[in-house]
């Protein structure tokens, strides 16, 4: 895996954003695996504004959402889909009909996930998988255990998860305990991967993913076996990996 690391979250987002306008520029029929959460907020945020100061047009991009909570609904305030709406859909020129978000209020979550999956290899595959990771790991939904070979299914969240995202409910009882969640394998299919990391919080996680052994335990720790992963890292998600903070290079270490 290639490791970028930065001073702070601001550079984040434009090694990210650079990353995939760089991608776009070549290629503005690209199909884009976007996640949610507080990482990627100011990801979104600044590819909206070279979008408005560049003008660009983003009319060929498709996209595909990495998660959604279950059952939600679409127009709840912490549904994905809202969140989605408004950091990034709402701006910017991307069709209706060439956004997908697994539906939170599907009544047959099977057929959801395999109507999911048909739009991905319809598309042609995701050509750069826009990734956050959980403090123990998880990547989109896929907690730990959750099987390397697995595609996009339902899911039953962690206490973990649960405790650190039900402080975005007005009432946290509210927060749903399942959620629709890309699978790894859906994941490892995408051709290009960026992870982004911010804070300390994320250290072990990221520390465990790049240095430690692959295995269901650490969904994240798969990664290693994807050939182009670029994992974008503030300081403190950085600061178990040793070495210093510069953009740096560093290799697989499978
Ligand atoms: P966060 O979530 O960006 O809000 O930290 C990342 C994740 O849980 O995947």
């Amino acid at each position: 895996m290639k490791v970028v690391k930065v001073e702070k979250y601001e550079e984040v987002c434009e090694h990210a954003s650079e990353m995939v306008l760089t991608a776009w520029k070549q290629h503005p029929q690209l199909v884009l695996g976007l996640a949610t959460g507080s990482t990627p907020i100011g990801f979104y945020r600044r590819l909206v504004e070279r979008y408005l100061q560049e003008r660009l047009d983003f009319s060929g991009i498709t996209t595909f959402n990495l998660d959604e909570y279950y059952p939600i609904k679409r127009s709840h305030p912490q549904s994905f889909a809202r969140f989605m709406k408004e950091h990034f859909f709402d701006h910017v020129n991307i069709p209706a009909e060439q956004i997908h978000i697994l539906n939170g209020e599907a009544l047959d979550t099977g057929e959801e996930c395999s109507r999911f999956e048909a739009g991905i290899d319809a598309a042609g595959g995701v050509d750069i998988q826009i990734l956050g990771i959980g403090r123990n790991g998880h990547i989109g939904f896929n907690e730990p255990g959750t099987p390397f070979g697995s595609r996009s299914h339902l899911v039953a969240l962690t206490a973990s998860t649960i405790q650190a995202n039900s402080r975005f409910f007005a009432d946290p009882s509210e927060m749903p305990r399942h959620a629709l969640t890309m699978g790894i394998q859906t994941i490892m299919k995408s051709k290009k991967i960026l992870l982004l990391a911010v804070g300390e919080g994320k250290a072990e996680a990221i520390r465990l993913a790049l240095q430690g052994p692959v295995t269901e335990a650490m969904p994240a720790s798969i990664l290693k076996r994807h050939p182009d992963v670029t994992l974008i890292l503030d300081r403190g998600a950085a600061s178990l990996l040793g070495g210093g903070v510069q953009d740096a290079a560093a290799r697989d270490s499978q």
